[in-house]
C-alpha cells in the first residue's frame, strides 16, 4: 500500500538562504521503538535552523540532503511506537528533534519520547513550540553558567542581558527575575518597553554610546553577562564586570576559545565562559510548567503558514525578530 504523504519544506544544498527552501510531498514518517508521531501545530525558528543551511557545521551537520530543518514544535500525538509508556494519541505535547534527523518543517514528525513533555490546555502550541533551544540556553545560561537560583534564594546577583529582545534574550530576562537578580539588558529603541514589561531593571538602546558600552545606568558591575548578541569585544565587557565577573557567551567564536584559554592559563577572575547547550526532557517539562503557571511566556514576534515557511525564514535570518518565528502547517 502506498504511504500517506504529507506537505513538508526543506533544502537539497548549503547556502541559498529562504529561496534555498522547497516545498514537497513526502511520506508521514512511522514512530519506532520509544517514539511518538505527532500531528505538527507548531515549530519555532532558531538562528541555528538557517546558521545549518549556510554550512557552519559543515560536513557534520546536516549530514545528508534534502534536509528538513527545524527541531523545536508542539503537536498532537496521533500513534505511538512500541515501548512508549508516557503518552497516548490524542496527547497536546512539547517536543525538540535533533539536529541530525531534523524534521520540524512538516506536517507530522516522530520524536523521542524522552525529549517529548505533556503540553497543559494553559501552554498553547505557539507557545510551547518556542520553548525548546532558546528556553533551555537561557535556563542553564542563567542556573549552570551564572549561578542564578530561580527560587530567589541566594544573595544579589547583577546580571546583563545582551539581545534581551530576541528568542533567547527574552526568556533569559523573565527567568532571571525569577531569581535575586538586578538585570540590566539591551535592545533596540523600539523593544525598550516590551523588555521592561518583561521585568528588566534597566534597559539601554544598544545603537546609542552608554549602550554600545554596556554602561549601567546605575552604575551596577555585572556578576553575570548572559550574552545573547554577537560582535561585542572582551574589552568592552571587562570594565563593567563585578571582580569575579563572567560573560557566558552564546555564540562563541576562535577568538572567544582562546580568549577563555588565555584566561584560565593566567587564572583570571573575570572571565569569558562560551557555552554551547544540549536540550532535556526534564529541563523542557521545567519550563512548560513555568509558562502553565504563568511564571514564563514566550513572546511572538509572527506566525507563518508552512506553505510560506520561507518568509519565516527570512525573517530569522535578518536577525531583528523580537522574540519566537513560528510556523504552523
Ligand atoms: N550556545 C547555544 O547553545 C545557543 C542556543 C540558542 C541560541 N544561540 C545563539 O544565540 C544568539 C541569539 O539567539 P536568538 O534566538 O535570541 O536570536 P534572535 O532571536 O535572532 O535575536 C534577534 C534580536 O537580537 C537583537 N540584537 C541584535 N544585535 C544586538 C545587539 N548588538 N545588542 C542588542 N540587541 C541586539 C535584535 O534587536 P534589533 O532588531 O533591535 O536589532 C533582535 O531583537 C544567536 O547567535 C544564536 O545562534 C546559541
Amino acid at each position: 500500500m502506498a504511504a500517506k504523504l504529507m506537505h513538508a519544506v526543506c533544502y537539497e544544498a548549503y547556502g541559498g538562504g529562504p529561496s534555498g527552501l522547497k516545498h514537497v510531498e513526502v511520506p508521514v514518517p512511522v514512530a519506532k521503538n520509544e517514539e511518538v508521531l505527532l500531528k505538527v501545530e507548531a515549530a519555532s525558528l532558531n538562528p541555528v535552523d538557517w546558521k545549518m543551511q549556510k554550512g557552519v557545521m559543515r560536513p557534520i551537520l546536516p549530514r545528508m540532503f534534502p534536509y528538513i530543518p527545524a527541531t523545536d514544535l508542539a503537536g498532537q500525538v496521533v500513534a505511538v511506537g512500541s515501548g512508549v509508556k508516557n503518552f497516548k494519541p490524542g496527547d497536546k505535547v512539547v517536543t525538540y528533534l535533533s539536529h541530525v534527523s531534523g524534521g520540524g518543517l512538516a506536517e507530522f514528525v516522530v520524536s523521542k519520547e524522552k525529549t517529548t513533555v505533556i503540553r497543559p490546555e494553559e501552554v498553547s502550541a505557539a507557545e510551547g513550540a518556542g520553548l525548546p533551544i532558546a528556553g533551555i540556553t537561557a535556563y542553564r545560561a542563567l542556573t549552570y553558567s551564572a549561578g542564578v537560583n530561580l527560587d530567589g534564594s541566594g544573595p544579589q546577583k547583577n546580571i546583563l542581558i545582551t539581545a534581551a529582545s530576541g528568542g533567547v534574550g527574552q526568556y533569559a530576562v523573565q527567568l532571571a527575575k525569577l531569581g535575586n537578580t538586578h538585570v540590566t539588558a539591551t535592545c533596540g529603541a523600539r523593544n525598550i518597553e516590551l523588555v521592561k514589561s518583561l521585568g528588566a531593571d534597566e534597559v539601554l538602546d544598544y545603537k546609542t554610546t552608554d549602550g554600545a558600552a554596556l554602561r549601567s545606568p546605575s552604575g551596577k558591575k555585572y556578576d553575570a553577562v548572559i550574552h545573547c548578541a554577537t560582535g561585542i569585544p572582551w574589552s568592552t565587557f571587562k570594565p563593567n564586570l563585578s571582580v569575579t565577573g563572567k560573560v557566558i557567551d552564546l555564540t562563541p567564536g576562535p577568538n572567544v576559545w582562546l580568549t577563555c584559554a588565555a584566561q584560565k592559563f593566567t587564572f583570571s577572575k573575570k572571565q569569558i565562559v562560551p557555552l554551547v547547550v544540549f536540550p532535556s526532557g526534564e529541563d523542557l517539562a521545567y519550563l512548560v510548567n513555568l509558562v502553565k503557571e504563568g511564571k514564563l511566556k514566550t513572546v511572538i514576534d509572527s506566525k507563518h503558514p508552512l506553505s510560506k515557511a520561507e518568509d519565516a525564514w527570512g525573517k530569522s535570518m535578518d536577525g531583528h525578530a523580537t522574540g519566537k518565528i513560528i510556523v504552523e502547517p
